[in-house]
């Protein structure tokens, strides 16, 4: 899924669902400029190409997101005041697809891309609508802040922060079945308390619903390999899903997320290597 390339789901703190941070700096900027069409636009893009199946109504989901967020301090909204949005977008989701991630970004799109039965948060409605878009009110004034929003780290109730809190809190409670987890070898706390996933979505899950989280752990190309399955917070992910009681695998070495890496520089070591190993298989095949 490109166009949600910046959604990350775990910073260091709670700044975590957005992936804003790395292309902006929130603080300086105001609300997105357009947003209303942008919302509009890609919701009747989500519901008449993307999901045609599904009945939504965009200028009423439009309009309680509107209610919930101005006349509002800036940072004065919470999970609660978007209900009425999320209970106009609700979706049912199947079971066996849900993929969560964390310090995964540059990998996880292109996996759900080519493993086509995962389902992100940015595959929900919700999610598609609200990626990488900044938003915020003003108390004296019924428009949005156009010039300039707090910065997440301010306040506990950002308006953005606080929807993307819902909306993570929403689709894993909604998880069912076998459910995947992808998270980052390459970096110290690959399971992080503080991400979205440590924080809201692994407490959202339900061990009666959930089957088995399945558990991958993918290091860069070029290492370092920090933490596996063995190794370091991924221990600590264990710990807490067994005192849980959900059932549990944990893979460290999975081919297809290294060798997709590779689509993006085959040059590397790793990548030169499989290539040949591939193209001798073919010559097998072929003579
Ligand atoms: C924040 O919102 C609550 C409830 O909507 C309201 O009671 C309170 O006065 C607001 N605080 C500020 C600083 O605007
Ligand atoms: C792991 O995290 C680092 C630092 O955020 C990032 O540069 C790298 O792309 C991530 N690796 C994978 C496989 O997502
Ligand atoms: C769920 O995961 C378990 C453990 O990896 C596996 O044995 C089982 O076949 C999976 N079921 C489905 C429906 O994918
Ligand atoms: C595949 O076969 C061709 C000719 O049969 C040969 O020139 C080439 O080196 C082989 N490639 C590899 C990777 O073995």
């Amino acid at each position: 899924m490109p166009f949600l390339t910046s959604f990350i789901i775990s910073i260091t703190t709670w700044i975590a669902p957005l992936h804003l941070c790395s292309s902006q700096t929130p603080g300086q900027l105001g609300t997105t400029a357009n947003i209303r069409h942008i919302v509009i636009g890609r919701c009747f893009t989500y519901t008449t190409l993307i999901n045609p199946s599904l009945r939504f109504d965009c200028e009423e989901i439009w309009r309680r997101f509107e209610e919930a967020v101005i006349h509002q301090a800036s940072c004065n909204v919470t999970e609660d005041d978007y209900n009425q949005v999320f209970h106009a977008m609700s979706q049912i989701q199947p079971c066996d697809r849900f993929l969560f991630w964390s310090k995964t970004r540059t990998l996880v799109h292109s996996y759900a891309a080519v493993v086509p039965h995962f389902w992100t948060l940015e595959d929900t409605l919700a999610g598609y609508m609200f990626n990488e878009l900044i938003w915020c009110g003003q108390e004296e004034d019924s428009d949005f802040d156009f010039n300039s929003c707090p910065e997440w780290s301010v306040c506990r109730t950002h308006p953005v922060f606080s929807l993307w809190k819902r909306a993570s809190q929403t689709f894993a409670e909604a998880a069912c079945g076998n459910i995947t987890v992808l998270l980052n070898g390459s970096i110290v706390n690959a399971f992080n308390r503080k991400s979205m996933f440590g924080s809201v979505e692994l407490d959202s899950l339900n061990p009666h619903r959930v089957k088995y989280v399945n558990i991958k752990v993918v290091t860069n190309l070029d290492g370092p390999q920090i933490e596996s399955c063995s190794q370091g917070s991924i221990v600590d992910l264990i710990h807490v899903l067994r005192s849980r009681g959900f059932r549990w695998t944990c893979t460290d070495s999975d081919p297809t997320l290294m060798i997709l890496q590779c689509v993006q520089d085959l040059t590397r070591p790793y990548c030169q290597r499989h290539a040949s190993i591939l193209l001798q298989q073919q010559n097998l095949t072929s003579n």
